[in-house]
């Protein structure tokens, strides 16, 4: 009888260790379970790392640029580094090229500001990782394709908003961003070649700004001083005509003079307002900065892609501002 009791003692026993055994496993199972299905809803990081590199970090302008590429990162499973000088500096944006192009990044967009830009965007594609000028061009170096304002054409229509907009004699102080890049050269070319069909229409000097607004102010002084038969001026980087205005003011000319600026910021669209400014050309800084994303991953997918893509540009009069080109930024 002892035996027997002896015997479901052990049994009952047996049991309970085996339950406690099998529940203590089926816990940790269920956490393990729970753990893989937290990865798993982990957002993964993404696929392609792309350096984007722009002329001024935090210049309004490539703010709006590098705004639009990281509104594409998400939809392309991308990762966007936006990149850029404090203040312009070519051989820092150079600097940065070189930094990109050594951490083997899938894809590299850069502003090619002047001819130094070719080798090193050279070496990328040589080295495998493809590039994408963006703004301002290197058509002449390896880069994919181009993506940004016909700069020639900008220019072109600048100086078509002065014939339409003025008649007699007119004398032109034209406030250039840099005389070495690129963009700056083809918006002056483009300019003098649409105004040079009027002999009415003269230029008198150009200077340039290092595309400062305190530059801009400083060279459009001097330019009124220097000339006082100035009845014009064409400023063709973001922060020129802003400048040429405060200059201008501060000499009491204002009123006689016609006034062409760049690019749609929120301070330039204020001045048109005021009729301070008579025509801004407006770029498209966020859609370049959306669109080149998508162009480059067309790229590293090796699909075949144009040798340009020109966003548009316009002139902007006071009588085109609507509410809601208003907000400023990009005349999106
Ligand atoms: C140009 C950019 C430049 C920016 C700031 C824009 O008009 O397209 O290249 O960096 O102005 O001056």
């Amino acid at each position: 009888m002892n035996r027997t009791k002896n015997l479901y003692i052990v049994l009952i026993f047996s049991f309970i260790t085996a339950l406690g055994f099998s529940l203590y496993f089926y816990n940790h199972v269920q956490e393990y379970d729970e753990k893989i299905a937290k990865m798993k809803a982990l957002p993964s990081l993404p696929q392609y790392h792309i350096a984007l590199i722009g002329e001024e970090k935090d210049h309004d302008y490539w703010r709006l640029v590098g705004e639009g590429a990281k509104e594409a990162e998400v939809i392309y499973d991308t990762f966007v580094e936006y990149e850029g000088p404090k203040r312009s500096n070519p051989e820092e944006q150079l600097k940065l090229l070189d930094m990109a192009i050594q951490s083997n990044v899938d894809g590299i967009i850069v502003q090619a500001l002047n001819e130094n830009f070719k080798v090193l965007i050279n070496e990328a594609e040589n080295k495998g990782i493809p590039v994408v000028t963006i703004d301002t061009d290197a058509p002449d170096s390896m880069r994919e394709t181009y993506i940004g304002t016909d700069n020639y054409l900008a220019g072109q229509l600048a100086g078509e908003a002065l014939l339409e907009d003025t008649t007699g004699e007119v004398n032109v102080g034209v406030v250039t961003g840099s005389f070495q890049n690129k963009h700056h050269q083809l918006r002056v070319e483009g300019f003098k070649d649409v105004i040079k069909k009027e002999d009415r229409i003269k230029i008198v000097a150009i200077e340039e700004s290092n595309i400062l607004r305190v530059e801009s102010e400083d060279k459009a002084y001097q330019l009124l001083n220097d000339h006082k038969n100035i009845t014009a001026f064409y400023g063709t980087s973001s922060y020129d005509g802003i400048g040429i205005v405060a200059a201008a003011k501060s000499l009491d000319r204002l009123e006689d003079l016609y006034v062409i600026g760049f690019d749609t910021l929120d301070e330039n669209i204020e001045l048109l307002k005021n009729e301070e400014l008579n025509v801004v050309i407006g770029q498209q800084p966020f859609q370049m900065g959306y669109d080149s994303i998508g162009i480059m991953l067309d790229i590293i997918k090796g699909k075949t892609v144009e040798d340009i893509y020109y966003t548009e540009v316009s002139i902007l009069r006071k009588s085109d501002l609507t509410a809601s080109n208003n907000k400023g930024g990009a005349d999106d």
